[in-house]
């Protein structure tokens, strides 16, 4: 799988070099064909209330238990039936010194919850949970959190010789579903490459698993920090830094109560959500959070012509530029891409200078994305005894 996506993958700086070298392809996404995305957003959100609220009744005469668990993914209620744990200690005292020993200790295709819990400390370590280690949970100190460090960026040869390409300059790389992250510090201390330089990517955390959550966790790079490859993915009381990208890729995510800090000298963008094809399920969504710091930022730029991005409750700083949101370069997917905002405050959420193609979005347009409803969280959201 692995493998697959390192050939397929064109890094976002290789885009912006050449893409505006490429012929322009027309695009079909007409103003009728956007009002039918986001009518299909909005039943599909009816249909998950209507789906929950008949749930709720039938089960209100049930026990607790057997109430949350009917309308659970099967696989991950039989899998927290039995959690597992075991410490990570670099002083010797835990189960394993390294959490990549840990990781190993468990079988592949594990079907049980695993809780990893690292204690205070840097680890210098590279780390892949591959698709056969599902139910892993990463568990930190809140009031001590581990860092888990490298510095491998897209330019960086790897054993084979190659380039490591973005995908794999990940420090933490997680191809497995139902991972949680609880009060980890996930870091990549590449120093930003030079304007001008490729190859400076350099992302923290890639997560390409389906149905992962991530609480109180902090990610620390410059470009490209946080790639948010594929699937349905759930960020709590995250604080995300970066320079260029810092959170890009295709998955459908929910960021509640995030900090997004800019570290960019000059002009980047925080995000690059990559909606590629009409397929109405990719796009990121952040709510109650706040985007601050350095330099100046456009909320998302389109990489790829379905980009999708909401803003809603947030608090923008006044590093955000007026214009808001980037086409990269292509003036056509200003037709095709979605970029929406609800309700955001501060001196960057003024909407006076927004490009012409942003979003402001009525509370019936926001609604199906602000709530954990947006990636099915009442099938998959973790329960507070798989974290602690
Ligand atoms: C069931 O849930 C209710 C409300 O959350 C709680 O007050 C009650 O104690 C729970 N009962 C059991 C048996 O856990
Ligand atoms: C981890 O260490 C604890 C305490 O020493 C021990 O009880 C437990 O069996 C160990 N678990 C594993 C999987 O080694
Ligand atoms: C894990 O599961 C896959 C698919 O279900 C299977 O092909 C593979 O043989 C299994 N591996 C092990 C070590 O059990
Ligand atoms: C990356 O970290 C390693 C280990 O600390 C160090 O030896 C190396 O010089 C660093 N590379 C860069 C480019 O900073
Ligand atoms: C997150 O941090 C807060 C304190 O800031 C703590 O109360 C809470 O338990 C933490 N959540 C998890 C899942 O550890
Ligand atoms: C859309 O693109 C994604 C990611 O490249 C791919 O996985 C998916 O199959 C595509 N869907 C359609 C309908 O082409
Ligand atoms: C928004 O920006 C415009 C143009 O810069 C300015 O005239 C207006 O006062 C601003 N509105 C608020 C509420 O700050």
């Amino acid at each position: 799988m692995a493998a697959k996506a390192r050939s397929t993958y064109i890094s976002p700086l290789f885009l912006l070099i050449f893409l505006s070298t490429l012929p322009s392809q027309p695009l079909s996404w007409t103003e009728s064909e956007y009002q039918k995305w986001l009518s299909w957003n909005m039943e599909h959100h009816e249909k998950m209330k209507i789906t929950t609220t008949l749930e709720a009744k039938l089960n209100s005469k049930r026990s607790n238990a057997s109430r949350i668990s009917s309308a659970r993914d099967p696989k991950l209620v039989k899998a927290e039936e039995g959690i597992v744990r075991v410490t990570v200690n670099p002083d010797g005292s835990g189960n394993f010194t390294t959490i990549k020993a840990a990781l190993d200790s468990f079988p592949r295709n594990n079907s049980r919850r695993v809780v990893v819990e690292i204690k205070p400390g840097i680890y210098r370590e590279k780390i892949l949970i591959p698709q056969t280690k599902p139910f892993v949970t990463l568990l930190g100190d809140p009031n001590n959190p581990p860092t888990i460090t490298g510095n491998d960026t897209a330019s960086v040869a790897g054993d084979d010789g190659t380039p490591l390409k973005t995908f794999h300059s990940a420090t933490v790389a997680v191809n497995a579903d139902y991972f949680i992250a609880a009060n980890i510090r996930f870091e990549n201390t590449a120093p930003e490459a030079a304007i001008g330089t490729g190859g400076g990517q350099a992302v923290a955390l890639r997560i390409s698993g389906d149905k992962a959550a991530f609480y109180n966790c902090s990610f620390y790079g410059t470009q490209d920090t946080l790639y948010d490859h594929k699937g349905l993915h759930y960020f709590n009381n995250c604080f995300i830094q970066g320079s260029v990208d810092f959170i890009f890729g295709y998955g459908r995510s929910l960021y509640e109560g995030c900090v997004l800090n800019s570290v960019a000298n000059k002009v980047a963008s925080v995000t690059a959500q990559k909606g590629t094809n009409g397929s109405l399920w990719s796009g990121f969504s952040f709510t109650k959070s706040r985007v601050t710091g350095s330099g100046r930022v456009y909320l998302g730029r389109a990489w790829g012509d379905f980009s999708r991005v909401v803003f809603s409750y947030t608090f923008m700083d006044a590093l955000v530029l007026p214009q808001g949101w980037n086409d990269w370069g292509q003036p056509l997917r200003q037709s095709s891409v979605f970029y929406g905002e609800y309700k955001c405050s501060g001196p960057g959420a003024n909407s006076t200078g927004r490009v012409p193609w942003a979003r402001l979005l009525s509370y019936k347009e926001a609604k199906p994305f602000m709530g954990t409803y947006y990636v099915d969280g009442n099938k998959w959201l973790p329960l507070p005894q798989s974290v602690v």
